[in-house]
């Protein structure tokens, strides 16, 4: 949900509760939204990816109710006012969209065997939307953290991500892996994470002192994401069958140099990106741990050409965007597309006093097809899902 900038989510959300439910609200939640470092799609073929947390939220003022209603009002939406019975599906239209990841998380909720009771929710962000950086996966977790506030349920992060992707999977009809729920869940101030997406075992990496993180969004609509996510995962999987192994993770160098020439050329590309970026996340890891933003930008750079020229997600001005990017870094940073591909946005790690010159790069050099200009996001990387109050 977009932001109104002189209020905070969690002031609107609060405000929002106060206006629409006549009282003040019981609990107030958020989750963050994420941007993936390096390492895409690798997600789902159970590699390695690196995201952070950041400083856009989704959060959710709420009380209990003393039937079995839940209304949910979207604050930035102009307080459009929604209401379902638990375990009955809502009248979801074009306009309320974001209503089917309540649902869905309370639907999870209750496949999980605990008892939802009804509630009022007052929700409002300042995630961008629509530039890949999971305000979905936000609004999720936002939503079950409300709700394990109301009801006093304890929950580990690992689980409160699974059930954001399983709403997401089973009821907004996304086959999406676990990376972004697993960031917003897990974020941790000022790090960056490196995440086992097969164990889902998390370590924080520390951003080097000194670096901004950037997320520059192309204003490009992600056309085809659907269509286009669904096809790379099969062939990610025609890939795995073709070697012989459960999923891309388990391709050894040695399996790859004697086997990888046997698959077709398009999946052999396909296989390749995700290998490599699974790689290039373990030596990211190490060039975080020695603060080494030089050999940082090297891999980040790498990974943009892999993902164009091998997994064939960006799109030519997001091509163009990077490129004018890392032209002003240098090799005193990186900069690349970031998130599921066909639009979106461009991450960029870079020293701080870079910023200015990289805005003003962006701002004169910069146009979408369709003539929009991007718009600049310096983000800090925070701390994952949890309770405010
Ligand atoms: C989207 C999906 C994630 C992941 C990324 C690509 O954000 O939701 O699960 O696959 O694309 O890395």
């Amino acid at each position: 949900m977009s932001a109104a900038p002189e209020t905070t989510p969690r002031e609107r959300a609060a405000q929002g509760f106060l206006r629409a439910f006549g009282g003040p609200a019981l609990r107030l939640a958020r989750a963050p939204a994420r941007v993936n470092l390096i390492g895409e799609h690798t997600d789902y073929n159970e590699g390695y990816a690196m995201p952070c947390a950041i400083d856009r939220d989704t959060v959710v003022a709420a009380a209990p109710r003393d039937d079995d209603v839940i209304e949910v009002l979207a604050c930035d939406l102009g307080d459009s006012l929604a209401r379902f019975r638990v375990g009955e599906a809502a009248d979801v239209s074009n306009s309320t969209q974001w209503l089917r990841y309540v649902q869905g998380m309370v639907a999870v909720l209750r496949a999980q065997g605990l008892a939802v009771g009804g509630a009022q929710l007052a929700i409002a962000g300042n995630v961008p939307q629509g530039a890949g950086l999971s305000s979905s996966a936000s609004l999720e977790l936002a939503v079950r953290q409300a709700l394990s506030a109301l009801n006093g349920w304890q929950l580990a992060p690992e689980a409160l991500a699974l059930a954001g992707q399983r709403a997401e999977n089973v009821y907004a009809g996304c086959q999406c892996g676990v990376l972004d729920q697993m960031s917003s869940a897990l974020g941790v101030v000022g790090h960056a994470l490196l995440l086992d997406c097969r164990s889902l075992d998390v370590q924080p990496m520390p951003l080097p002192s000194g670096t901004a993180v950037l997320v520059i969004d192309s204003k490009i609509q992600r056309g085809l994401v659907d269509s286009e996510y669904n096809l790379r995962r099969q062939q990610c999987e025609a890939a795995a069958a073709g070697l012989g192994v459960k999923a891309l993770r388990d391709v050894s160098d040695s399996l790859w140099s004697h086997r990888g020439g046997s698959l077709d050329g398009v999946v052999r590309r396909r296989a390749r990106h995700i290998i490599s970026d699974s790689r290039r996340c373990e030596l990211m890891a190490a060039a975080m741990q020695q603060g080494d933003l030089h050999e940082i930008g090297r891999l980040m750079r790498e990974s943009h050409w892999s993902m164009r020229d091998d997994f064939e997600i960006t799109v030519p001005a997001i091509d163009a965007l990077a490129a004018l990017v890392q032209d002003v870094i240098g090799d005193a940073g990186g900069a690349r597309m970031t998130g599921g591909g066909f639009g979106g946005c461009v991450i960029a790690l870079a020293p701080e006093a870079l910023v200015g010159e990289i805005r003003a790069a962006v701002a004169s050099g910069y146009r979408s097809p369709d003539g929009r200009a991007a718009e600049v996001h310096v983000c800090a990387a925070s701390g994952g899902a949890g309770v405010l109050a």
